[in-house]
């Protein structure tokens, strides 16, 4: 069984016609906007997204889904998928780079649906690590004082470019492995505080519900 794709299907049931979609990024919410753009088609729904990415602007593209921005719209129901997600559904995010624009566009949300499957579900954030996103100027120092708060670090490398990933927003990302983190809602709010961090992969506080794909079906944990 995809345990991605009946997640981001059952998310899509969600969506009511006449509403603005935040359309996350991944291989979760791929399904999600595919059903997306299906019911589009079938109920001739009246729907925008604002895509987190190219990636969720291109399959909105794909899909017949119309695009519109945070300059015109609010967000009424963001669905985005996740890296971890801990028991006060906190989350890790930018396993694909993309979290800056997925925290501007998810947490500007009236409700925010997250959907991964049930492998991403864990006691304590930390076994994956935050990723940092950086101006690259400011990459040596900003991995300095990273590792001066205990993280192992390294630039993220490209797999089919030479150097570094380039993020939409053109900058770096540092991979900062924290171990443990005990208190995310904290070190968000200070990874934030170092100059040149553009944003960081910590969810913390903001997530609606969490629909779970596992074997057994869709378990829905809310708040
Ligand atoms: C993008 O940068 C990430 O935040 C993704 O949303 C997250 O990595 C989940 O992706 P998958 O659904 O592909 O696991």
């Amino acid at each position: 069984m995809n345990l991605k794709k009946i997640t981001g299907y059952e998310a899509a049931k969600e969506v009511m016609d006449g509403q603005i979609i935040g359309l996350g990024t991944g291989s979760t919410t791929h399904y999600f906007i595919e059903k997306l753009g299906m019911r589009l088609k079938e109920e001739e729904l009246d729907i925008m997204g604002i895509p987190t990415s190219y990636q969720s602007f291109f399959l909105a593209k794909d899909w017949n889904i119309p695009v519109t921005t945070l300059e015109e719209h609010d967000v009424d129901i963001a669905v985005d998928g996740a890296d971890e997600v801990d028991p006060g559904l906190n989350l890790i995010k930018g396993g694909g780079a993309a979290h800056t624009l997925e925290k501007i566009v998810d947490y500007s949300a009236d409700r925010f649906i997250v959907i991964v499957d049930d492998s991403k579900m864990v006691k304590t954030l930390g076994a994956f690590p935050v990723p940092v996103e950086v101006i690259p100027a400011a990459s040596r120092i900003v991995s300095h004082i990273l590792e001066d708060m205990g993280a192992a670090t390294s630039i993220r490398m490209a797999e089919r470019k030479d150097g570094p990933v380039i993020t939409d927003n053109g900058n770096f990302v540092i991979d900062a492995e924290f171990g443990v983190l005990n208190d995310p809602e904290d070190l968000e709010i200070e990874l934030n505080s170092i100059p040149g961090v553009v944003e960081n992969g910590i969810f913390s506080g903001v997530v609606d519900q969490v629909f779970v794909g596992t074997p057994d079906g869709i378990e829905k944990i809310s708040k």
